[in-house]
């Protein structure tokens, strides 16, 4: 039977030229590992699924809260390329504490809050390899009742947006976005600043040599204990 996708939105149609461009690299070739935090539906996935991670052997694997129905729909829509994708639901800031192995690209587009945001960036950066590529999403969004005209027509501009967001930046992904970067200056390259944010890893993060732990001076039905 053919494969039919049922979207109700489309957030991603507006990036396809930048991430054709910024993602060129990794189109078609093997063992392409990507992280995408909100996936929804399945839009920005089905695309990277079908334009990017078109070798066998690339994945992705995704964070949600898969509610439902959202999470049936993205179900359906990523079926045929459901042996290369791994779905983990719940809080992202809870559940990529568990990441595995490293990343060649990574897209935040999850909890819009600037805590959200720094906590998906800051917990997914070690694992993005250097010369991988982090993407944000919606860097001048804010929620429709404080973006101009709601967030769409002629009121919205990226002036009036930025606006709009230095009055409200407790509520604007860019606040997490821009602390992020800040915290980051000299650890990756931008590659583009729009709508979207890309950057692309130059340095790995420092990592401190492992010393061998220090005998417990605990007892060790205590220790037994607390550990579970
Ligand atoms: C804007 S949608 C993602 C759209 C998707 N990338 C696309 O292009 O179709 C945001 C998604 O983030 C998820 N989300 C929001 N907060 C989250 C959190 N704290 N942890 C994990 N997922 C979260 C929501 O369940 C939702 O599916």
């Amino acid at each position: 039977m053919d494969h039919i996708e049922n979207f109700t939105q489309d957030f991603f149609a507006p990036n396809v030229e930048n991430w054709t461009r910024w993602l060129a690299e990794y189109r078609g070739k093997p063992g392409v590992r990507c992280l995408e935090i909100g996936s929804f539906e399945g839009r920005s996935a089905t695309w990277l699924l079908k334009n990017i991670l078109t070798h066998e052997t690339s994945t992705l694997d995704c964070y949600d809260l898969c509610q439902s129905p959202w999470i049936e729909r993205f179900e359906a829509n990523t079926r045929p390329w459901r042996h290369r994708i791994r779905m983990r639901c719940g809080q992202s800031f809870w559940t990529l504490r568990e990441i595995e192995g490293e990343y060649d690209i990574i897209y935040i587009d999850a909890d819009h809050s600037p805590f959200g945001i720094m906590c998906d960036s800051v917990l997914t950066w070690p694992a993005l390899k250097v010369g991988g590529i982090l993407i944000f999403d919606d860097y001048l969004w804010l929620p429709a009742d404080l973006a101009p005209g709601g967030g769409t027509g002629p009121e919205w501009s990226y002036d009036t947006a930025r606006q709009a967001i230095a009055r409200h930046p407790m509520d604007a992904p860019k606040t997490g976005i821009d602390a992020f970067l800040a915290a980051m200056s000299g650890h990756y390259e931008l590659i583009g600043h729009e709508y979207q944010v890309a950057i692309r890893k130059t340095k790995a993060v420092p990592q401190k040599p492992q010393p061998e732990p220090a005998p417990s001076r605990w007892p060790a039905w205590l220790t037994k204990a607390f550990r579970g």
